[in-house]
C-alpha cells in the first residue's frame, strides 16, 4: 500500500477562504472519482465524521449514505443532534439505527476495560456490517481519517477506534478526503461549511463512549446517571468558558456506593468523578485549574439533580500517573 505523505508545499489551513478553496478542490475530485455511484459513511457525529459527511453531502448529495449507529454510549443529547443537523437541515441521506439494547447486553457483567472496549468495537463493525448488506450497489466506503491517524498507524500505536473497516462487505474504493489534514485544519473546513461550533469544535471523545467512564460493568441505572452529570459538567463549562479552554472534560462513576445522608435518612448512592485536562497530545497531561465557586456549583447541581448520586470529586492527578480516561 502506497504510504501518504503530506507534500511540504501544502499550505496550512487556517482561514475560511484557504477551507473554501480546499472545499473547492474536493468537491472536484470526490464528484471524478464517484461519478453517479453511491458512497457509505459510519458517522459518528464526531468532528472528522461530520466533516467527511458535510463534504460528501456537498459533493454528491444523496449518493451519500450515512450511517449513525447509536451503541447506547453516547453523550446526552449527541446522537439527537446527528439527525438534526444532518437529517433535518442539510436533507441527508442518514440511516439511523438505536442498537443501544445490543450493545448494553453484550455488555451486562462485563468488567473488563479491554474486553469491553473490544465488544463495542466488534459490535459497532457487526451493526455497520448490516446495516450496510441491507443497502443495495454501494460502491465506494468514506472515512473520516486524518492525517495524526496514518502517522499514528505507521506503528506508534495501535488504532483502538470504533468503525473499524468492515471486512466482509466488498468496496470498488475509499473516499477519504481529510486525509491530508490535520485537526485544526478539519475544524476550519468544518466551519467554512457551515457545521455548528458545537459539532466543530468538541472536545474528544473516546471512541467506546461512555464505555469506558461508567467504571467496571455497565448498568442502565449508573450509565444514564453518569451521562445526566456529564451533561451537568458540559453545560457549566459552557457557560463560564472553560469548554474553550480546557483539551478534555468530562465525569465518570466508579462501580461503588458510598454511604450519604438526604432528607435525614441514609443514602447510598454513587460517586461522580469530575476530570478536566489540558494536554498537546493525549501523551501527558495537566490539570486544569477550575475555580472553587464553578466545582462547587457542578457539586451541588449534580447532587440535587441527578437520581444516584451523592458524592462529587474532582480528580488532580495528572498523566502520568494516571491516564486521561480512568479505564
Ligand atoms: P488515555 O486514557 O489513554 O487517553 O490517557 C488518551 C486519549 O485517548 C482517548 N481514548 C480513546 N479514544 N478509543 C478512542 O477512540 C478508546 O478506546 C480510547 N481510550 C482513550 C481519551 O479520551 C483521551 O483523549
Amino acid at each position: 500500500m502506497d504510504i501518504i505523505v503530506r507534500p511540504e508545499s501544502m499550505e496550512r489551513i487556517t482561514t475560511l477562504e484557504l477551507a473554501k478553496a480546499f472545499i473547492d478542490e474536493q468537491v472536484k475530485k470526490i464528484r471524478d472519482k464517484v461519478g453517479d455511484k453511491k458512497v457509505l459513511l459510519a458517522l459518528s457525529g464526531g468532528v472528522d465524521s461530520s466533516v467527511v459527511a458535510a463534504l460528501l453531502i456537498k459533493a454528491i448529495g444523496k449518493q451519500l449514505i450515512s450511517v449513525h449507529v447509536n451503541h447506547g454510549l453516547m453523550r446526552k443529547g449527541e446522537s439527537e443532534e446527528v439527525i438534526k443537523v444532518f437529517r433535518d437541515e442539510l436533507d441527508a441521506n442518514l440511516v439511523y439505527v438505536d442498537a443501544t439494547d445490543r450493545f448494553l447486553n453484550k455488555l451486562v457483567d462485563v468488567a473488563d476495560p479491554e474486553q469491553k472496549r473490544k465488544i463495542i468495537g466488534e459490535e459497532f463493525i457487526r451493526v455497520f456490517e448490516e446495516e450496510s448488506s441491507k443497502l443495495r450497489g454501494i460502491s465506494f466506503l468514506a472515512q473520516g481519517t486524518i492525517y495524526p491517524d496514518i502517522i499514528e498507524s505507521k506503528g506508534v500505536k495501535a488504532h483502538h477506534n470504533v468503525g473499524g473497516l468492515p471486512e466482509d462487505v466488498e468496496f470498488e474504493g475509499l473516499v477519504e478526503p481529510l486525509e491530508l489534514l490535520y485537526k485544526d485544519e478539519v475544524r476550519v473546513v468544518g466551519r467554512a461549511l457551515g457545521l455548528p461550533s458545537s459539532m466543530v469544535d468538541r472536545q474528544p471523545f473516546p471512541g467506546p463512549g461512555l464505555g469506558v467512564r461508567c467504571l467496571g460493568a455497565i448498568t442502565r441505572d449508573r450509565l444514564h446517571a453518569l451521562r445526566e452529570a456529564d451533561a451537568i459538567l458540559r453545560e457549566e463549562f459552557d457557560l463560564c468558558g472553560l469548554s474553550k479552554k480546557v483539551w478534555q472534560y468530562f465525569i465518570s462513576v466508579p462501580d461503588m456506593k458510598s454511604v450519604g445522608v438526604r432528607d435525614g435518612k441514609r443514602y447510598e448512592g454513587w460517586c461522580a468523578v469530575m476530570r478536566a485536562v489540558n494536554t498537546v497530545d493525549a501523551m501527558s497531561a495537566t490539570i486544569e485549574e477550575i475555580p472553587y465557586e464553578t466545582l462547587y456549583k457542578i457539586t451541588s447541581r449534580i447532587i440535587t439533580e441527578v437520581e444516584g448520586i451523592n458524592r462529587v470529586v474532582y480528580d488532580l492527578t495528572p498523566k502520568p500517573t494516571g491516564t486521561i480516561e480512568w479505564e
